[in-house]
């Protein structure tokens, strides 16, 4: 039976995923002409995000003039500061928690582990304990009609060789400081299902792609430094695998387990869609050369091949034959479709890309990566 879910807390919803998750939950989908299933709910929202260099509160401008004060509320907090957590719990009754918020990005791990680990170690850790104590009982018991889920990456377990998949049964082996943490965090949240009764669900997924994505991750990096003719930095040979799922396939999966998922249960979230870098790439210069009207001659030239990332896993691929089965959840979006709409997305939305590029990331690039020739 499904869960009634009332007030719900979503952190990190300004990042990527997280807002591409609100604007699916209010209906307004930014996908063009592909306006998924309703999501079909009537609650409220409480977006939490301190607003990291990857929160931004422009890709919710729309969901904040429709539904701001009314059904969705931003607070400005981290997750890691619990007494706010406590505030934010007991003002808005939360029922229900969504935990988005992350440090997401590989190469920034590398570069600076210790914020990883507080986020995604620690403000895990804060939201799960107050969790538990806002949503105990007299009798000390927690009450089975609440919900927290979390959102972890296919990551944990590892990096595989040319065959084989991820399972949900798959022993655990990160291998950099992100995915570590998020491991981290996975154990903490079964944890407190394990010793506490803290009603759980957790799910790991691939590689996402679509819009709202921080121009620092592959596809949306591309993209811009195709359109402003910049070179195109490939890590190593460019022969690493990544299996990619189109955002909002994630998010209704997610919705789904939310819903209607087993309490307790982890579940493996997939796009059955894998690509060795080079090969997506040459496939976005494609896409990205016919939308604006450069040769793919000339594109091709601007790709760099630059030192390899430390630990660079080598290929990731997840078996999503339990949610499939137990939830009935399927992807909907093509990749043929989906990278074509998210190509245009990005050309389409340069304010929303020169924002974010002409600010502190620019200044963070610049010191981190010159070396790259980004
Ligand atoms: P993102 O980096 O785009 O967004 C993260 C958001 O969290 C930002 O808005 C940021 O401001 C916020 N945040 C960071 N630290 C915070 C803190 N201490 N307190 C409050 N807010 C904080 O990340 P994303 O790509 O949207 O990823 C979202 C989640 O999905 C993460 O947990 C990530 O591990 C997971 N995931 C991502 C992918 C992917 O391909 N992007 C794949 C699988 C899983
Ligand atoms: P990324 O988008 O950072 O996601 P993740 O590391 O979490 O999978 O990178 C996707 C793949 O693309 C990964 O194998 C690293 C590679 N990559 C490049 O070759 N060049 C780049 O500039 C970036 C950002 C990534």
């Amino acid at each position: 039976m499904a869960r009634k879910l009332h007030n719900i807390l979503i952190t990190g919803g300004a990042g990527f995923i997280g807002s591409n998750f609100i604007h699916y939950l209010f209906g307004m989908s930014s996908a063009e002409g592909n306006l998924f299933d309703d999501a079909n709910f009537d609650g409220t929202v409480v977006n939490v995000d301190c607003l990291t260099y990857a929160g931004n509160l422009e890709s919710l401008k729309d969901i904040e003039d429709k539904f701001g004060g009314k059904r969705y509320f931003f607070e400005k907090v981290d997750i890691c500061d619990r007494p706010q957590i406590e505030r934010i719990f007991k003002q808005y009754d939360i029922d229900t928690v969504i935990h988005f918020a992350a440090e997401s990005h590989v190469d920034r791990s590398i570069l600076g582990p210790e914020a990883f680990m507080k986020t995604n170690v620690m403000g895990t850790f804060t939201l799960l304990d107050v969790a538990r104590n806002y949503w105990k009982k007299e009798d000390e018991s927690i009450r089975d009609d609440v919900l927290f889920h979390h959102i972890s990456t296919d990551e944990v377990y590892g990096s595989l060789g040319e065959t084989g998949y991820f399972r949900e049964d798959t022993p655990y082996d990160p291998r950099s400081p992100y995915s570590s943490s998020k491991a981290s965090s996975d154990h903490v949240v079964m944890a407190y299902f394990h010793t506490y009764g803290l009603p759980i669900t957790l799910s790991n997924c691939t590689n996402n792609y679509g819009p709202y994505q921080f121009p620092e991750k592959l596809l949306p990096l591309m993209i811009s430094n195709i359109r402003d003719g910049k070179n195109l930095p490939v890590y190593g040979k460019g022969d690493n695998i990544r299996d990619w799922i189109y955002v909002e396939d994630h998010n209704r999966a997610v919705w789904l387990i939310v819903n209607k998922g087993v309490t307790g249960e982890k579940y493996n979230i997939g796009g059955e869609n894998e690509w060795q870098n080079i090969k997506l790439l040459h496939k976005v210069i494609e896409l990205t050369a016919a939308e604006t009207g450069k040769k793919v001659e000339d594109v091709e030239k601007t790709i760099t091949y630059v030192k390899d990332r430390p630990g660079h896993d080598k290929r990731y691929a997840i078996d999503c034959t339990k949610i499939k089965t137990q939830l009935g959840w399927e992807r909907k979006m093509t990749f043929e479709e989906g990278l074509q709409e998210t190509v245009k997305w990005y050309l389409k939305n340069s304010d929303w890309i020169n924002h974010i590029l002409s600010g502190d990331y620019k200044n963070w690039i610049n010191k981190n990566y010159t070396e790259q020739g980004r």
